[in-house]
Formats: C-alpha cells, sequence, structure tokens
C-alpha cells in the first residue's frame, strides 16, 4: 500500500516506519521536524518502500492538497503532533494548531481521497482510573490539559468523518509509549529521562509525591498496533486503546530502574492540577477486534531501553 505518516521523524513514528516497511509497503513521511529528527530515520534510507521524507508542517494545506493529489494514499497514520502536556499549558495556541487544526486539515485531504486515517490520540484524554480492571474505551475522557482538550476535539471531529462520511477512520488510544529514539531530556518521557539519569549518576526527581500510576508500552508493542489498526476495517469508526495491562507508581518505576532509593528525590509537581493519578489500560477490545497483546515485558523494555542510552551515548 501507499501510505503517508504523519510525525514520522519522531519516537514512535520512527518505528511505525520500520513496521511498515517491514510490511513491504512504500511510505511518505511527513513531519516539520519541530520535535523530530532526520537521524532517526537513517538507517532506512535507501529501502526501496520508502519514497520521501518531505520536510513540512501539517498546516500548510497547499502542500497536504499537493502530496495526496500526487501519491493517492491508501492509509494515512496521523501522529504529528504536539506532544508536552506542560508545554500544552504555556503554549496552548500551538498544541490547539497542530493537534486540533491541524488533524482537521489532514481530515480534510483525507475525505477528498478517500483515504483511511489513523488517528493517534492518548491515554491523556482520560479522567483517572477508578479500579483494577482497568479504562476502557468507555471509560468517562477529561480534558485535564490543553493537551487533551485538543485531542478530544480531534478525535471528534475524526470520528464525526466515519459518521457522517462512511469515511474510514479510527482513534487510537496508546497509553505512555517508552523504548528505545526517546529523547532523554526534560521533555522525554519518564522512563527514558530516569534511565538516563541514572547512568550519569544523577538523582532521579519525581514530581510530586510519586503515587501517580501510569501503564507503560513498550514502542515496538505500540507501534505493531498502530499499524494493525490502519489494516483492519474492524476497527473502523472505533475508539481503541493499548497498553501494558499493568499500572506501576512512579516511586516503584524509579526503584525498579535506579535501585539505590538515595538516589531518588520529590519534587514539587509542575502542574498537579493536570496530572492524572492513575493510568491504567483495558485493551481487550484491541485483543478481540485486532488480535493484538502486549509482548514485553516493562522489565525488558527498561532492559532494552538502557541498553540503547548506553550504545547511543546520549549522556
Ligand atoms: N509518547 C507517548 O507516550 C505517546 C502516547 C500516546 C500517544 N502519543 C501520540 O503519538 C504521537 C507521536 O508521539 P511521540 O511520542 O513519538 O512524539 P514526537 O514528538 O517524537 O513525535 C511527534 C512528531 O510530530 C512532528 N510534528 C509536530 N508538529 C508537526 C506539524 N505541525 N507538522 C508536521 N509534523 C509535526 C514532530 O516534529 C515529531 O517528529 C503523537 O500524536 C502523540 O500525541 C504519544
Amino acid at each position: 500500500m501507499k501510505v503517508l505518516l504523519t510525525g514520522g521523524a519522531g519516537f514512535i513514528g520512527r518505528w511505525v516506519a520500520k513496521r511498515l516497511l517491514d510490511d513491504g509497503h512504500q511510505i511518505w513521511i511527513l513531519d516539520d521536524l519541530s520535535n523530530g529528527s532526520e537521524t532517526n530515520l537513517e538507517e532506512f534510507r535507501g529501502h526501496l518502500g520508502f519514497m520521501q521524507f518531505i520536510k513540512g508542517t501539517i498546516l500548510d494545506e497547499a502542500l497536504l492538497s499537493d502530496i495526496f493529489t500526487q501519491h493517492r494514499f491508501d492509509i494515512c497514520y496521523h501522529l504529528g503532533a504536539s506532544i508536552n502536556v506542560q508545554d500544552s499549558i504555556d503554549d496552548p495556541r500551538t498544541t490547539f494548531n497542530n493537534d486540533t487544526i491541524g488533524t482537521f486539515y489532514i481530515l480534510e485531504q483525507c475525505r477528498k481521497h478517500r483515504t483511511k486515517m489513523v488517528f493517534m490520540s492518548t491515554c491523556m484524554v482520560y479522567d483517572r482510573c477508578s479500579d483494577e480492571k482497568g479504562i476502557t474505551e468507555e471509560h468517562p475522557t477529561k480534558p485535564a490539559s490543553p493537551y487533551a482538550g485538543a485531542k478530544i476535539a480531534a478525535e471528534n471531529m475524526v470520528m464525526s468523518y466515519y459518521h457522517a462520511y462512511g469515511l474510514p477512520t479510527v482513534v487510537i488510544r496508546p497509553f505512555n509509549t517508552y523504548g528505545p529514539f526517546q529523547k532523554t531530556g526534560g521533555e522525554g518521557g519518564v522512563v527514558a529521562i530516569f534511565i538516563k539519569n541514572k547512568i550519569s549518576g544523577k538523582k532521579l526527581h519525581i514530581y510530586g509525591d510519586g503515587t501517580q500510576t501510569r501503564d507503560l508500552l513498550y514502542v515496538e508493542d505500540c507501534a505493531r498496533f498502530v499499524v494493525e489498526s490502519g489494516y483492519s476495517d474492524q476497527v473502523n469508526g472505533q475508539i481503541v486503546n493499548a497498553g501494558l495491562g499493568r499500572d506501576i507508581s512512579i516511586n516503584e518505576l524509579a526503584k525498579l530502574i535506579v535501585e539505590d532509593v538515595s538516589r531518588i528525590q520529590h519534587v514539587t509537581h509542575i502542574h498537579p492540577q493536570s496530572e492524572i493519578q492513575k493510568l491504567l489500560c483495558n485493551y481487550k477490545k484491541a485483543q478481540k477486534l485486532l488480535g493484538w497483546k502486549p509482548e514485553v515485558t516493562l522489565e525488558e523494555g527498561i532492559h532494552r531501553t538502557e541498553s540503547w542510552i548506553r550504545e547511543s551515548n546520549l549522556l
């Protein structure tokens, strides 16, 4: 198939690109490099299926119109977005433009060209989890940050194109994802930051009391879920979760990574009002509709991530 992947130079996008190439598709990547990097795609250069990297923004409607008209994509995996909760609080306009308006522009092209659209939403749209059965797709949402608000708005538009135009669309909500190629600086994910601080002898800082939990999904499991959502008609018009099905408090995660508790320090939370106290995924729907389930345990995923950070010298 001919596939457009937005945000493909980013962390998860890079793994989705790999999976699509391994599956024999032709891919075009659109990314403005605001948070991604072309070096993430280096190993795909020269691959027969790697058609083009286009440096550009999803906010450029003329560019979108050109590439959709020229290439007539079968599927668009839409991952390009502003992803940082704190940035969305500091500068809601950028997040709203990229995550809501940008998604609308992509949808319009998909409608015009009858391209299936896979919309990458996030678990951050959910209200806190209250039991051990985990969060199903029926669980209430809560726009606790402009990031969540912008994604929920975009999700609604994506679903409306399924209902109003019969466009094959799917909204996917992966839980917090980690693994190789995630940034290890302040803007990265908690696992990458903790591992980097461990290796470089720094303290692991925990925002608030550390009792908040996360369901951590290894990036290759996430990418497999993303691509399968595009291949299957079963999920059209649906919202689907993916996660590990196990949550861990940030306190326990820090201990798992660094072992020596004297290296752990609690600091004042930067956005307690937008924190989600418990996130635990129930992925039964993905299992039923896609035959998907996670394969990499948290311990194995942390091990792979640490090896990658050491090998890539990201210290
Ligand atoms: N990392 C997670 O834990 C997680 C979990 C669930 C969902 N998601 C979603 O997955 C997607 C990818 O996230 P990620 O963690 O790989 O982040 P990322 O920042 O590494 O990837 C996003 C990419 O989108 C690009 N981008 C941003 N604005 C753009 C624009 N206007 N035009 C074109 N490209 C643009 C960035 O340069 C970046 O390469 C996002 O939609 C995010 O909301 C992430």
